[in-house]
């Protein structure tokens, strides 16, 4: 067991830190203000061009060559400061580049793996709908073949970067008498006739990253691009999920990172009562207990990404690690708010909108209730 990065990994870290003190920290309140993801993309694409968007992915496929570690790396220094950039990233890299260089034949993977890992098309993934939530088997979108195309329609939310994506990931029910054993998946692509986005969602947090509601009518998906075979679309969607928690959990262990630094320095600085309130045994308890819990995020993070990138089977890993990283993101982003007091609760601070982002992180990719189900899954099997 080794707990050292090596000079690569450091070197990596060095370089998005400085990005993002550089290009993200400037501005973030402002976005977050503004409840657009007009100038968070512009961030992306930037990303993009210094090769973050195939950082886990062969170099021979227009990826970085880097692994889960180095892509949870990246994570946490961006979700330290901007937990909306994070999320957007994210979504990309694990839930729309993901699936299709995983599952998908050598022409999908040139036509869209390649330039989405170059920075060129940004993905999306589609999975939920109005009816379908933790319940994600539950699809009623159909996708029926007709000659050489498959026929979609029906309603996708939450689709985090849609109306933005070039590339869609999409699932479909192309036999309900299977149940999920009949959903497939499908690479639509932004510009398809039919593929609408009606609604673009107004939320509690991560407001600079955009969720878009779409309403499929009669979209025409060439054959070509079906995602494996009819009928694996569940367990695409499913696999997808295991090695996007990862990314969610570096996101918690980043916002739980952010908030406890920042409620440091502000600890060692706020003086009342005649000394800085970090002298006042609460306080420097709380921060104690706030340290250990990003070493804790951290370290579950790490072996999730470990235990994928050595071949293993990484489901129950990355949902103990995406249950863990997102609560003691919320825990420390309360505490980091409770620690500046009235200040806290001032859009002055960047700690209430950590806290306020930390909360999708327990909702999104699973519920932490359904990674409950996950690990209690394969325990009790
Ligand atoms: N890997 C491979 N196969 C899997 C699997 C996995 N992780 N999980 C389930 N399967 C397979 C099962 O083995 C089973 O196949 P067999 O019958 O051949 O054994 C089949 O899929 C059905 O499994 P279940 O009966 O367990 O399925 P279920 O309907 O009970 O659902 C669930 C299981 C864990 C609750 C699942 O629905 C789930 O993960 N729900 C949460 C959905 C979710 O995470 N949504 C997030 C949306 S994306 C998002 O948030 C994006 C964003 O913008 C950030």
């Amino acid at each position: 067991m080794n707990f050292e990065l090596t000079k690569q990994q450091l070197e990596l870290q060095e370089m998005v830190k400085d990005f993002v003190a550089k290009e993200v920290a400037p501005g973030v309140a402002a976005r977050d203000e503004a409840e657009s993801y007009e100038e968070t993309y512009k961030i992306m694409k930037k990303m993009g061009k210094l090769g973050l968007w195939g950082l886990p992915y062969p170099k021979e496929y227009g990826g970085a060559g880097g692994n889960q570690v180095d892509y949870c790396l990246a994570g946490i220094e961006i979700n330290k400061v901007d937990a909306s950039l994070g999320c957007s990233y994210s979504v990309h890299i694990s839930l729309a580049g993901w699936p299709i260089f995983h599952y998908g034949n050598e022409e999908q993977r040139q036509k869209y793996a390649v330039p989405m890992f170059k920075g060129e098309l940004l993905g999306s993934f589609a999975l939920t709908e109005p009816n379908a939530g933790s319940d994600s088997g539950a699809s009623e979108c159909t996708a029926v073949l007709k000659g050489d195309e498959y026929i979609l329609n029906g309603p996708k939310i939450f689709n985090t970067n849609g109306g933005y994506s070039d590339v869609n990931v999409v699932f479909a029910m192309t036999d309900p008498s299977k149940g999920v054993k009949g959903i497939s998946a499908f690479i639509v692509e932004k510009d398809a006739p039919g593929y609408n986005i009606i609604k673009t969602e107004r939320k509690m947090g991560i407001r600079s990253t955009q969720q878009a509601a779409v309403q499929m009518e009669d979209v025409r998906v060439p054959k070509a691009n079906l995602l494996g075979k009819e009928g694996e679309g569940f367990k695409i969607a499913m696999t997808t999920l295991d090695g996007g928690r990862i990314g969610i959990a570096a996101q918690g262990a980043g916002i739980a990172e952010g908030a406890y630094e920042y409620a440091l320095q502000y600890a060692k600085q706020r003086v009342q009562f005649g000394k800085p309130i970090s002298t006042q045994q609460w306080v420097a308890f709380t921060l104690a207990e706030m340290a250990t819990k990003v070493e804790v995020a951290k370290a579950m993070t790490m072996r999730a990404a470990c235990i994928k990138d050595a071949g293993q089977s990484y489901s129950v890993a990355a949902a103990m690690a995406k249950m863990v990283a997102t609560d003691i993101a919320m825990e420390n982003t309360t505490d980091a708010v409770q620690i500046l007091g009235g200040h806290g609760f001032l859009r002055d601070h960047p700690v209430e909108r950590m806290m306020r982002d930390a909360k999708i992180t327990q909702i999104y990719e699973g519920t932490n209730q359904i990674q409950k189900l996950v690990i209690s899954g394969a325990i009790l099997r």
